[in-house]
């Protein structure tokens, strides 16, 4: 499967290499968590190498967006006047539903395309019937033309049970949640990938950071590092232990041990622990 790097430092070994090629990506988050520096950094990846790019907005004009890579040190400008990068900004008052325009929009770049929504809401929050529907065949559309990343607004008040957001986030192939807490210190922002559907990802939550310059660093390095190393079976049990595990157990437990997101001391614990429940459960 190819993976389409992020540009976002630290996140793609967290999602297994980057986001799965052809697929719609969301990231989900309150205002002000780096949810457009996120999409910016997603399309410069892109840009850097010389692929297709799609920004669209609602609220933001091309000048707008410009300003704000610029405020982070990134020059797209230049990209926009040769034509690889086209900013789109759509009135979602003047248009309907997903509308011919912004169809035509995304149609004209024919495949293998970074597309950047941002942000998805407006379209959403207009509308007061069920579209499911419309919304899963908008995103079979883009599919198509190439891998695309959607910006959710979590609402102030973090009620996450409403249309405009568990729609998006059912539908999507891969979910990553932003927040920050206003604590201030390192564990002030952090990020939770919730879903990513074909692939591996890891579980838990990462700090991460803004910088001018770099963008959204994320803080995978001490998760990194562990997942890396790989747990031998020589490294949970002695040498006598290992002559009294059965084969056919021990044939399993080094299959679990394969997968790279074990490798801590809870591990060896339950390892030893399946040893005795095995046991116990053959006893009589
Ligand atoms: N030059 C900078 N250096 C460090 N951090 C910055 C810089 N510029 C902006 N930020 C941080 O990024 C935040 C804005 O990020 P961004 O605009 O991506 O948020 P957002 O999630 O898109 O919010 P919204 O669209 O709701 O306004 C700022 O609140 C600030 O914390
Ligand atoms: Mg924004």
């Amino acid at each position: 499967m190819m993976r389409i790097k992020t540009g976002v430092i630290g996140l793609d070994p967290l999602l297994g290499g980057g986001f799965i090629s052809n697929t719609v990506n969301v990231i989900l988050g309150s205002t002000g968590v780096g949810k457009t520096i996120f999409a910016l950094q997603y399309i410069i990846e892109g840009l850097k190498n010389r692929e297709k790019c799609l920004y669209i907005s609602f609220d933001m004009d091309v000048d707008d967006i410009v300003k704000t890579a610029e405020n982070m040190g990134w020059d797209i400008k230049s990209y926009i006047d040769d034509g690889l990068l086209k900013v789109g900004k759509f009135i979602v008052e003047d248009i309907t539903f997903l509308n011919n325009e912004l169809m035509n929009f995304i149609k004209e770049n024919d495949n293998n395309s970074r597309i950047v929504i941002d942000s998805f809401t407006p379209l959403l929050s207009t509308l007061d019937y069920d579209v499911r529907k419309d919304v899963n065949w908008f995103f079979e559309q883009l599919k198509r033309v190439g891998t695309a990343v959607i910006t959710i607004e979590e609402p102030l008040s973090g009620n996450l049970d409403v249309p405009s957001i568990t729609l998006p986030s059912f539908l999507c192939d891969c979910l990553i949640h932003m927040k920050k807490l206003g604590y201030g210190e390192v564990l002030d922002r952090t990020l939770r990938i919730v879903k990513h559907r074909k692939s591996w990802h890891a579980e838990g939550v990462f700090p991460y950071r803004i910088f001018k310059g770099l963008g959204i660093v994320v803080d995978s390095k001490h998760y990194v590092e562990q997942t890396m190393k790989r747990m031998t079976i020589q490294d949970i049990f002695s040498e006598e232990e290992l002559k009294s595990i059965p084969a056919e157990l021990l044939e399993k437990i080094k299959i679990a041990l394969e997968n790279r997101s074990y490798c801590d001391e809870d591990v060896k614990h339950l390892m030893r622990w399946v040893v005795e429940c095995y046991r116990e459960s053959t006893k009589s």
